[in-house]
């Protein structure tokens, strides 16, 4: 169960939502929890969660190690103070900030070379879903950015399918379309690393979950987490999320 605050919340916020975050969820020992701070709130947040079983990752993160690239955060950077995850490919930076399937697959790689643990987000737009081609885009964006890894890099990742059109926008992918989604999700996991590794891999769902919806959702098959925008910057929202 990932939270992805984006661009929302100072240090400040940070440390005062894990005080009331953190005793929500001291029961929930079977899955693991992540909260994706921004950059700048990452060493906040992995003092607050300190002697806890949450975990703390990174938005994004730059391919090579260090080097002249004014503004970017590499890998190491982030290992080094203890960032556990990062996600990579969410489509707000595929929207706004010109991420391919080629960067995402090259961050990917970076990220896991250096021990990070990448959330590798995927999902079609509206305009894609109503000319019915969903699963096409899901297998550029899968062909693109995951198949390139190598079984042993891919048993590392999680996926998030994250229809754009039901990012922020209140409108979740009802239980059946977003089964559907990670089905053949799944089926090209097979078709690229076995049956034994689909098996074994977690795909998040993520688009408008709330603690209204999660359970349905949770209920499918195969959605195995659940990437939370809006619904994770409050600690009583995130809270009854994580506990569904
Ligand atoms: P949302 O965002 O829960 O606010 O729809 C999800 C995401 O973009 O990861």
């Amino acid at each position: 169960m990932a939270g992805n605050w984006k661009m929302y919340k100072t240090a400040g916020d940070t440390t005062a939502f894990f005080e009331k975050f953190l005793p929500l969820v001291a029961s929930a020992t079977d899955r693991d929890i992540v909260i994706c701070a921004p950059y700048v709130n990452l060493p906040a947040a992995i003092a607050a969660v300190s002697g806890s079983r949450v975990e703390v990752g990174a938005q994004n993160l730059y391919w090579g190690k260090e080097g002249a690239f004014t503004g970017e955060i590499s890998g190491p950077m982030l290992t080094a103070i203890g960032c556990k995850w990062v996600i990579v490919g969410h489509s707000e930076r595929r929207q706004f900030f010109g991420e391919t399937d080629a960067t995402v697959l090259k961050r990917t790689q970076a990220a896991l070379e250096h021990g990070l643990l990448p959330i590798v987000c995927v999902g079609e737009r509206l305009e894609e879903r109503e000319s019915g081609s969903t699963e096409a885009v899901l297998k550029t964006q899968f062909d693109g950015g995951i198949a390139g890894l190598t079984p042993e890099q891919f048993s590392k990742i999680a996926i998030a399918y994250e229809p754009v059109w039901a990012i922020g926008t209140g409108k979740t992918a009802t239980p059946e379309i977003a089964q559907q989604a990670h089905a053949y999700i799944r089926g090209l996991i097979v078709e690229k690393f076995g049956e034994a590794a689909a098996a074994a891999s977690r795909i998040l769902y993520g688009g408008s979950v709330k603690p209204d919806n999660v359970k349905n959702l949770m209920g499918q098959t195969d959605i195995d987490g659940a990437l939370v925008g809006g619904a994770s910057l409050e600690p009583a929202s995130f809270g009854a999320i994580v506990n569904h």
